[in-house]
């Protein structure tokens, strides 16, 4: 087991990525320390695998619950292997409609959150010997499709966070994963249920996978990148969207055909 005798914190872990990525964990032996904000959630997770898991509601976007959820961790558990910044969700507008309430409520999970997280755990992650933080952003902080504004910006920030995180923050690697379109909950909220499913259409025919994400997709690359395989990777950014990105088609597609909800 990967993972045998090593402590994760997954935020945003009741639901899609973080389920995903806690579950995974699970698997491989880890004691998983679940976080979000929703108790119903957190409940709804079963304790699958060798590890075991512990689920606490908690605010990802809330200095002080972080700093009282990292002094619990180091009470209890006295370790931390790997921080994986993942809770969030989206507020997407264009430049000239965004609302400071949704934009300063956006930063506070997507970019103040993990900058709170690194700053309260860094101290025990670096004494696990090879502690890691797993940040996850997003193929959006990469294009500029209509309407992600401020979520991709938030995302493009977090990037250069990890950066700077591997030279200001050393003895923990510091990694970033980019996701494309991922089939969980925070597309819906986004989108709608129509515009989703007309989202899954285009991906099928036009992202080189011809698919949709799924959250192990993420996953996957959540635990690779957190493992002592990947000991001697720091300051990786790692698309993981079947090559969304990188197809003007795609991008221009899915930006000029499909629109967030949010959008005034
Ligand atoms: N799904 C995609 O297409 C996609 C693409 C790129 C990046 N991402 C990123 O992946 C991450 C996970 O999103 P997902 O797609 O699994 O969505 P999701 O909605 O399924 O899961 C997000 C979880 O975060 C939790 N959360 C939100 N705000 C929180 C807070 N303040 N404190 C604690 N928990 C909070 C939610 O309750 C939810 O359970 C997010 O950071 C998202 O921006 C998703």
């Amino acid at each position: 087991m990967r993972f045998s005798d090593k402590t994760v914190l997954v935020t945003g872990a009741g639901s899609g990525i973080g389920l995903a990525a806690a579950r995974a964990f699970l698997a491989e032996g880890a004691t998983v320390i679940a976080t979000d904000l929703h108790v119903e959630r957190l409940e709804a997770i079963s304790a699958e695998g060798e590890g075991e898991l512990v689920c606490r509601v908690s605010d990802a976007g809330n200095c002080e619950a972080i700093a009282e959820l990292a002094g619990w961790i180091a009470d209890e558990y006295g370790r931390l292997d790997v921080l994986v910044n993942n809770a969030g969700f989206a507020h997407m507008n264009n430049p000239e409609q965004v609302d400071e309430g949704e934009y300063d409520a956006q930063m506070a999970v997507l970019l103040k959150g993990p900058v709170f997280y690194v700053k309260h755990l860094a101290a025990l992650l670096r004494e696990s010997g090879n502690g890691s933080v797993v940040n996850i952003s997003s193929a959006s902080a990469l294009i500029s499709p209509q309407g992600y504004c401020p979520y991709g910006l938030a995302k493009a920030a977090i990037h250069k966070f990890t950066e700077d995180c591997v030279v200001q923050v050393p003895g923990v690697r510091h990694n970033t994963i980019m996701p494309g379109f991922i089939e969980t909950a925070i597309l819906l909220d986004a989108y709608g249920e129509e515009a989703t499913a007309q989202i899954a259409g285009v991906a099928e025919a036009v992202v080189p996978a011809r698919r949709m994400g799924k959250p192990e997709d993420i996953a996957s690359a959540v635990l690779f990148l957190a493992s002592d395989e990947a000991s001697y990777i720091n300051g990786t950014n790692l698309v993981v969207d079947g090559g969304m990105a990188r197809l003007n088609t795609a991008v221009s597609t899915l930006a000029g055909e499909v629109q967030p909800v949010t959008q005034n």
